[in-house]
């Protein structure tokens, strides 16, 4: 065993990741007088939110007449059904909440003429339970995540929230009871291991998009919080729902957001069609993401797409003109110009379909509470364990979410796990005590790392895990492949046992921290590639040729991946909201 000198820190509150549902749950400790930290392993203004442009759904009806119930309703047909409609409810219910919350913060939102928050249209967002599109999503131009992320931070500053920065969570720190007593991290600077002890631990690490080959995540996005739940015995929840972003520079798998189509952009193929129209007669570009993602796959798929390769299809925004493309997407055209030296205010953009959200995770209730099915099946709380943001699965994404109802997310739960945590911690006086060999496994795990001096490099590992994901779990999925892939994922997992890091002594910890990340990358993969293989129906971003169709009968229900012997079992999907009537599965159409 590795001998290190580990340094407690002890607070009532620890949040890993400082993201936006990190920071929006670390401000409602602050601000309740808990002692909280946050530890990040980015500088907290770099964490992925910063990326988020087209905005944040609320249904204010600042532009037309909007209930939060027709809100709730497109999120549930958006979700393909799969989504907990109790969690809806409160999101879309306390959307409008959270977003003068934000405004009062000083988020500095676009204006319409008479000084109200500008909301612009969305993907799957109407009026009247699908009548007609609405515009029900609020905006700074195009860099609203960028807008919300440093509000956060200043707030938190505001309130002396205790930061960590350029600390990487190693793992859960759990006693034979199953209680987490909070976590290893790593100081990346210096490399030394600390045990931060707390009454209450909150993972907000974001997604994990880094599994695959093309992605709009940063390369951040490793899915932490999944792995250090996978390896302290927690499932993972609808690990096999991967949404592809329909519109992303192609071969840069930089994002251009839907806001392009919600002002007006439209996607045309080869021969200039506008073939949304013949997929979405009714919403066309502003269907539902799965729904054009796999539309743009098809023409691309059928050699109607465009540039040398026929890779792509265009994204159309020259009518709009210079004056609007300037004022309410300036960032587009900024990473148009850059990265394809295009400028839609002449040309149209290629783009192609990418990964860019995950909508499973690690399953929690509405108050940001981590649940665990127990062996006689009931779903039990993990004590002392919590989790916010992209990394959970609570599940208002279900099997597709809808364009910016995951900022949405952050916000609202992120204030609801921290009014729980609070609520919790002053409930709890006691830090339980520390089993001796509570860190061990973390401890072997490192001095593998030191130790290992021949085997396949972290960057071979990584490069083979994101092809075989992109290859075999990507917008079209089948039994061959998915079996091949499991294959392919399992070789690739034996191989991360025995990674290694070359000139060890001449690199920095940024090595080790991309071995480290590696782990938590293949636990991902590995949840995602198995429950993909169990679900044989399609549904939302979830896409079979083999089991073309959405199978209610048996397929109306979450899975949940183990990773003991790569078990996948299934819980039933709550149907029943809060105080309203339940929306009942039917077919979907746009
Ligand atoms: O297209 C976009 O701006 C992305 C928004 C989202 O993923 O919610």
């Amino acid at each position: 065993m590795m001998s290190v000198n580990i340094q407690t820190h002890e607070f009532d509150a620890i949040i890993v990741g400082a993201g936006g549902a990190g920071l929006r749950a670390a401000l409602q400790l602050a601000q309740s007088d808990i002692k909280v930290a946050v530890i990040s392993k980015v500088f907290p203004t770099r964490s992925h939110t910063v990326a988020a442009q087209g905005g944040i759904a609320a249904a204010l009806g600042n532009v037309a007449d909007d209930q939060w119930i027709w809100h709730m309703y497109d999120t549930i047909k958006g979700s393909d059904y799969l989504g907990d409609q109790d969690a809806i409810e409160f999101m879309c219910k306390n959307a409008a909440k959270a977003i003068y919350e934000l405004e009062h913060f000083g988020m500095p939102f676009d204006r319409l003429n008479d000084g109200k928050i500008f909301q612009r249209p969305f993907g799957g967002m109407t009026q009247n339970y699908g009548e007609k599109s609405i515009s029900r999503t609020c905006a700074v131009a195009d860099r609203t995540g960028h807008s919300m992320l440093h509000t956060l931070y200043q707030k938190n500053v505001e309130a002396k929230t205790q930061f960590f920065i350029e600390w990487f969570a190693l793992d859960l720190v759990r006693n034979e009871e199953g209680e987490v007593l909070g976590i290893l991290a790593l100081e990346m600077e210096t490399g030394e291991v600390h045990f931060i002890k707390s009454k209450a631990t909150l993972l907000a690490t974001g997604g994990a998009g880094r599994i695959f080959k093309a992605s709009t995540n940063a390369f951040i996005n490793t899915g932490d919080g999944l792995g250090m739940s996978a390896r302290a015995g927690i499932p993972l929840q609808d690990m096999e729902f991967w949404q592809f972003h329909p519109t992303a520079v192609l071969n840069a798998g930089v994002l251009i957001t839907e806001g392009a189509r919600g002002e007006g952009g439209y996607l045309i193929n080869s021969l200039g069609e506008r073939f949304m129209e013949r997929y979405a007669p009714k919403s066309k570009d502003l269907a539902s993401r799965d729904v054009v993602s796999r539309a743009v796959a098809m023409e691309i798929n059928e050699g109607r797409g465009v540039g040398k390769n026929k890779d792509a299809v265009f994204l159309k925004l020259d009518h709009l003109g210079e004056s609007l493309i300037e004022k309410k997407l300036p960032g587009i055209r900024e990473i148009a110009k850059t990265f394809l030296n295009v400028d839609p205010v002449k040309d149209p953009i290629p783009i192609t379909p990418t990964i860019h959200y995950m909508m499973g995770g690690i399953p929690t209730n509405i108050d940001g509470q981590v649940v665990s099915p127990s062996l006689n099946g009931t779903q039990e709380i993990v004590p002392g364990l919590y989790a916010v943001g992209e990394c959970a699965c609570v599940s208002v994404h279900g099997a597709n979410r809808l364009g910016s109802n995951s900022l949405l997310d952050l916000v609202v739960f992120g204030k609801a796990a921290g009014e729980k945590i609070t609520q919790d911690v002053k409930q709890n006086k006691i830090m339980r005590p520390t089993p001796k060999n509570a860190f061990d496994k973390t401890l072997s795990r490192l001095n593998r790392l030191e130790k290992q001096t021949d085997g396949y490099t972290v960057k071979e590992i990584g490069e083979n895990m994101r092809y075989s994901m992109q290859k075999y779990c990507g917008v079209f999925r089948n039994d061959a492949l998915l079996k091949k892939g499991i294959d392919e994922i399992n070789t690739i997992a034996k191989q991360s046992e025995n990674s290694f890091i070359k000139d060890k002594s001449k690199v920095f910890n940024t090595a080790r921290i991309e071995a480290l990340e590696l782990d938590n990358l293949i636990e991902v993969a590995m949840a995602t590639i198995h429950s993909a293989n169990a679900r044989t129906e399609s549904r939302g971003a979830h896409c079979r040729d083999d089991f073309t169709e959405r199978d209610d009968t048996n397929w109306l229900k979450h899975t949940l991946y183990l990773r003991q012997n790569n078990e996948v079992s299934f819980k039933p999907v709550n149907l029943k909201p809060l105080t309203v009537d339940s929306f009942e599965p039917k077919k979907r159409v746009y």
